[in-house]
């Protein structure tokens, strides 16, 4: 889609993924319209070329949903409802999700928006799938079930200052010399960097064949959780000492993590519920549709790292942080 003709309607750009997302939206020359709770802010961290817009409205209130709608030509679908502060908060995210996707399907319809790019979750329903999992590919179904072409982004954690996983990696590994963990730190993942995502879904608005699609992406490693703390470690200089024990359940290490970490019991439940599902691309289609450099897990870390430091945007240089030479990471 050519840039300065697109009107654009993000949502979720108080979070991790929209925030940076309307930067480089805004780069590029799009004209961006954010949807924002009203009962929150729009903090703009960096300067843009153009001023947003800001529509008011609730994704659970279809009633506020046809203004914001209006004139659109795209949308990117960049919301969850996990992260309440308890665990009872957060309980019926899955609901709340569904309602969310629904009702935003049925105002794009009527709106006559031509493109829905959605960012959902990795992971296979044969797997017994967590229910935060579950949940993002239900989401997916509902935005692709509709007559927009949508084209719908599964990612497995995704690395970047202010990202819940990657805060979640980052507190174990600098709280905790030793760490005693179960069973999920050995299953696989593909985490992929934060402004590799962002360059894919950028990429997915210009790019007319993304449309409709289903598009896993991952970085360039297949990790454990094991080998992400451990490169964490290893880039920031720490001696850390990992053991596995077989009985910890995901519920009572949801509990341990919820004690060590500031992260909203809300996000950390669900999330390490799904530790429990290899989340790996199944296909790499997104890499000749739009071909981008990938960062490896370890630059990517320390990309998050400088940015924690200077603020959004500040990349680092390779002597920023330790970067090794090249390892097996179990
Ligand atoms: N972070 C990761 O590692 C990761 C990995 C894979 C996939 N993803 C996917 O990426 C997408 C974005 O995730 P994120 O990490 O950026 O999440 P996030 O930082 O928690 O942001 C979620 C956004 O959703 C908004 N929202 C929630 N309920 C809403 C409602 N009823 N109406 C309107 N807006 C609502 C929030 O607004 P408020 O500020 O008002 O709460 C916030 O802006 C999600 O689909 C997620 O599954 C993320």
């Amino acid at each position: 889609m050519n840039a300065s003709n697109t009107r654009v309607l993000l949502t979720g750009p108080t979070g991790f993924i929209g925030g940076r997302l309307l930067y480089a939206l805004d780069q590029e020359g799009f004209r961006v319209r954010c949807l924002v709770r009203i009962s929150e802010e729009l903090v703009i961290k960096r300067p843009l070329k153009l001023e947003p817009e800001v529509a008011y409205a609730d994704l659970l209130e279809p009633n506020t949903l046809p203004q914001a709608m209006e004139g659109m030509d795209a949308a990117y679908y960049l919301v969850h409802s996990m992260g309440g502060r308890s665990i009872a908060e957060t309980k019926a995210f899955a609901d709340r999700d569904r309602k969310c996707a629904k009702n935003f399907l049925k105002a794009a319809e009527e709106a006559g928006l031509k493109r829905i790019i959605y960012l959902g979750g990795l992971g296979e329903t044969g797997d017994k799938l967590s229910k935060h999992l579950a949940s993002r590919q239900e989401v997916a179904n509902i935005l692709q079930s509709g007559r927009i072409q949508t084209t719908a982004l599964r990612a497995a954690v995704i690395i970047g200052a202010g990202g819940a996983s990657f805060e979640l990696i980052r507190y174990l590994a600098e709280r905790l010399p030793v760490m005693m963990c179960p069973r999920w730190i050995k299953t696989r993942s593909q985490p992929i960097d934060v402004q590799n995502v962002i360059s894919y879904l950028v990429g997915c608005l210009r790019q007319p064949a993304t449309a409709g699609l289903t598009l896993d992406v991952g970085g360039p490693d297949i990790i454990t959780y094991l080998a992400m703390m451990r490169i964490y470690a290893r880039v920031r200089g720490l001696r850390r000492f990992i053991f596995t024990v077989p009985l910890l359940t995901p519920r009572l290490s949801a509990y341990w993590i919820n004690l060590i970490t500031p992260v909203p019991a809300g996000i950390v439940f669900p999330l390490v519920e799904g530790l429990k599902n290899e989340v790996i691309c199944r296909e790499n289609h997104i890499r000749d549709l739009i071909p981008i450099e990938l960062m490896s897990m370890e630059e990517a870390i320390c990309t998050a790292l400088t940015e924690t430091e200077k603020g959004p945007g500040h990349l680092p240089s390779r002597q920023a942080c330790f970067i090794s030479a090249k390892g097996t990471w179990g």
